[in-house]
């Protein structure tokens, strides 16, 4: 339980397993949870592959879900991701989770769980109007108790995340409030720029996301991610070489926000020293389209290869990968018993093993003559 001593730093967080992670994902919060694994001051982390968060809105397609768990997996081994520093584990294997989502469920309101702009969004995508599922509109709260059974501190998240986030320490609060303190508050903990925050589709629209068919795979071989470069959406004004560039809703110019360092320049292009030099000249015009995707796609693929090499690596070591998964959910598992133990001895729900409880019921009902 938390007492005087120094704040432990916990990290948690996790995927849906609907799919290959995308570079979005990448620059979203992978790249990130990699650089922090190796931060000491991060006492434990969890990635978890959030199965049933998924299953909300998949309930008719378990198998999907069941292929895509080794598959997102594959891609945080890719990533770089170190099963030495970091718990990788399945979420429906850890019951507690399940258990303490529906003690949260006293803890919040229907109209709170209504107010939050992601899941309004998603049920609009999802044409739900008129028939949300039930366990797709508790999933913020289930979320919440995600990040409580771990004690996690910190989450490593996109923006969408965020009324979650503000869920989670609702609740944690109104739990510390109600049966004392148990649980611990979180911070969420956003990527460092706008264009990691919200990676457009190569096609320029606003989200990378699967349904669109507008994204870079980590996975995606490296023709496929000099093709899908290539075709990518830049600015439909800059016909001639010599017309004036326009860098707003500029997928090329976003995603080089995103990846480029002045490094970069060093190495592939000595025309400029950094990107504002390489805008600068973009926007007086002169420069093409073409000559800025050969950049990009030589950015991209340094930061693809070692990562489609790890990936072709466990690819063939599958039996490995179940392991690791095996390994991680088992230190799920210890940490989730006992805290679910901690949260019923706070809320006083535990009876079988309290003699105390017991004895003083024999002692009210003992006759004394
Ligand atoms: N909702 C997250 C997503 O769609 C996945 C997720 C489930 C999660 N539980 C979590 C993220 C707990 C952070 C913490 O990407």
């Amino acid at each position: 339980m938390s007492q005087s001593m120094e704040k432990k730093k916990i990290i948690l967080t996790g995927d849906r397993p609907t799919g290959r992670l995308h570079i979005g994902h990448y620059v979203g919060s992978l790249r990130r949870r990699v650089e922090l694994q190796n931060d000491p001051s991060f006492e434990k982390i969890f990635i978890m592959i959030a199965d049933a968060q998924a299953l909300t809105d998949n309930a008719d397609n378990p198998e999907k879900l069941r292929q895509n768990v080794l598959e997102v997996t594959l891609d945080y081994l890719a990533a770089g991701l170190d099963p030495n520093k970091v718990n990788i584990f399945i979420q429906s294997e850890v019951p507690e989770l399940t258990e303490l989502a529906f003690y949260f469920m006293n803890l919040t309101t229907v109209s709170r769980v209504q107010r939050n702009p992601t899941v309004k969004t998603e049920i609009q995508m999802r044409n739900f109007e008129a028939n949300i599922p039930l366990g797709f509109f508790c999933y913020p709260v289930s979320q919440a108790a995600d990040i409580a059974l771990f004690h996690g501190t910190v989450v490593p998240v996109g923006e969408d995340q965020k009324p979650m986030i503000e869920l989670t320490n609702e609740i944690v609060r109104r739990f510390n409030n109600i049966y004392g303190e148990t649980l611990d508050e979180c911070e969420i903990l956003l990527p460092d720029n706008q264009a990691c925050m919200r990676l457009p589709g190569t096609d320029g629209k606003a989200k990378m996301s699967k349904s669109l068919g507008n994204c870079i795979y980590l996975s995606d071989p490296e023709q496929v991610v000099e093709q899908k470069i290539r075709s990518m959406y830049t600015d439909p004004t800059h016909l001639k070489v010599t017309d004036p560039g326009h860098l707003e809703g500029n997928a090329v110019f976003t995603y080089l926000d995103a990846f480029c360092r002045d490094e970069h320049f060093d190495k592939y292009w000595q025309d400029y020293k950094n990107l504002q030099e390489l805008k600068d000249h973009y926007t007086r015009g002169g420069l093409g389209d073409m000559k800025c995707k050969r950049f990009l796609n030589q950015i991209m693929q340094e930061m693809l290869s070692p990562i489609r090499e790890r990936r072709n690596y466990w690819e063939q070591h599958i039996p490995d990968v179940y392991d690791i998964l095996r390994q991680g959910t088992t230190t799920a598992r210890t940490q989730g018993k006992q805290t679910i133990a901690q949260v019923r001895r706070a809320m006083k729900i535990i009876y079988l093993e309290d003699t105390d409880l017991q004895k003083s019921q024999v002692e009210k009902y003992t006759i004394t003559q």
